[in-house]
């Protein structure tokens, strides 16, 4: 267990360089065990969700090499196992992905139900109702016993999905399972978020045939054989990346964030303006600045899904809108639960209020240094922000969540000024007990 140790007051000044996509790696790692042949990803994120990823991999008799930093060659030519029922499985999200990619490869599929982030309910059913379009049969998401899903199909062909809720996850994994189907698979209503294209570019990088990622409608012609042996570099993380962004604007600091899109930062670019900070856009960089004499603005959020405001970015968010001059409102549409960072927040003096799935956030608060908890990924991510501005020192226990996202977090931001030490637990007298 870790925790962070952060002295608030810093002004954020300098140059930040984001790593590769969590969200599109693990897709993309699970992916790459339907290959026939050898690949070789770059860019990869050094990160806890990643390494966890990758151990997986390799209980299923894939083979990992790690090439340098960032750089891995996967083999999963003589993958034996479809049961991915490793303990690790349990901590992420998105080893649920294994269950496309295992489908696909063995036309059946074992695997304990996926962690990841508990910020309420996180159903797997309509990626099951996928999978039957295209001919497999097996647990019902309603009656997951024993926490094991087990699917199979005689034949896997290619079928039309509708999802009825917009899903990240099932958009991947129906995109995984039907890549080596026979025949024609469409996805309609389907996921748009830049991760998901990123998938996709791997797998026709490595012979697929996938068209329409990016785009509500998605068709996967299947291929019988996928030989791999290419290079692929992970895209830069979208959420990273807006988390400087915001960590510069909390700060009325002068940070240039480089090796971003920035047409994928457009969502939170476009609110910064709005709030009143000054954006400036590079080709693969943006500098995020303020007026010495500006305040800031409230402003109201909706998260959706892209290009709609991402929900990965809500708690960040958040942290600023407690600096705001006037009442803001955000209003998280895609979680049924993902508020619980406020009282963390409240903990250091935010006020704000959250009724249903909306915050009302009043401000400018003074922020006071406290001892908090990560909850969860995204909602340590904001703490670290508002512990950036908080007077007094701000520790954050289970800091280990963050490390499942945020490449060498604390190098980054002490790099950029501010005062941020990681401790393990045992170190620290003052830490809270964790929640679980
Ligand atoms: C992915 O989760 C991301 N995780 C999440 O990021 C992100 O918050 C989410 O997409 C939305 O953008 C990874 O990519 C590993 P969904 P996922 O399926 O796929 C409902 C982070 O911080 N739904 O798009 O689990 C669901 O309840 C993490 O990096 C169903 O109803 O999200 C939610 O309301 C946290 N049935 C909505 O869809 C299903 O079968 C969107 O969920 C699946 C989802």
């Amino acid at each position: 267990m870790s925790s962070y140790r952060i002295e608030g007051g810093a002004v954020l000044r300098g140059d930040v360089s984001i790593s590769g996509s969590k969200n599109a790696v693990l897709g993309i790692l699970a992916a790459s065990m339907l290959l026939d042949g050898p690949c070789i990803l770059e860019n990869v994120p050094q990160i806890a969700d990643v390494q966890a990823m990758l151990e997986i991999c390799e209980t299923l008799g894939a083979v990992i090499t790690p090439l340098g930093t960032g750089m891995y060659k996967v083999d999963p030519t003589n993958i034996t196992s479809h049961e991915a029922t490793h303990a690790k499985v349990k901590n992420i999200r998105a080893s649920y992905y294994l269950l496309g990619a295992m489908l696909s490869r063995f036309k059946k599929a074992t695997m304990h139900m996926p962690g990841g982030c508990n910020f309420g309910t996180r159903p797997i059913d309509l990626h099951l109702k996928g999978f039957s379009k295209l001919g497999a049969r097996g647990t019902d998401a309603s009656d997951i016993r024993d926490g094991i899903i087990r699917i199979v199909a005689d034949r896997l062909y290619g079928g039309h999905v509708f999802l009825d809720v917009v899903s990240v996850g099932a958009t991947i994994n129906i995109m995984l399972a039907a890549t080596r189907a026979e025949g024609l698979t469409t996805i309609e209503n389907a996921a748009k978020e830049p991760h998901i294209v990123d998938v996709a570019n791997f797998l026709n990088a490595m012979g697929a045939n996938i068209k329409g990622a990016g785009t509500e409608t998605i068709r996967i012609k299947g291929v019988p054989v996928l030989p791999g042996g290419y290079s692929y570099s992970i895209i830069p993380d979208q959420i990273e990346a807006g988390t400087y962004m915001i960590a510069s604007a909390m700060t009325r600091g002068d940070v240039t964030i480089h090796n971003l899109i920035p047409k994928h930062m457009e969502p939170l670019s476009a609110k910064l303006i709005e709030m009143g900070f000054s954006i400036e856009e590079g080709d693969e960089s943006i500098r995020v600045s303020i007026d010495a004499d500006k305040k800031i603005e409230p402003a109201n959020f909706k998260t959706m899904p892209y290009p709609g405001f991402p929900t990965d970015l809500q708690p960040q968010v958040t942290s600023l809108l407690c600096l705001a001059d006037g009442l803001s409102r955000m209003h998280e549409n895609v979680w049924d639960n993902r508020f619980q960072y406020v009282n963390e927040l409240q903990s250091m003096g935010a006020d704000i209020s959250v009724i249903g799935r909306v915050a009302l956030v009043n401000g400018p608060a003074r922020l006071s240094g406290s001892n908090v908890v990560a909850m969860d990924l995204r909602a340590g991510a904001a703490l670290v922000l508002a512990g950036l501005v908080a007077n007094g020192v701000t520790t954050i226990s289970a800091a280990q969540r963050i490390d499942r996202g945020y490449e060498r977090i604390v190098e980054k931001l002490s790099a950029l000024g501010a005062k941020i030490e990681r401790f393990d637990d045992d170190d620290l007298e003052c830490a809270r007990p964790l929640a679980d």
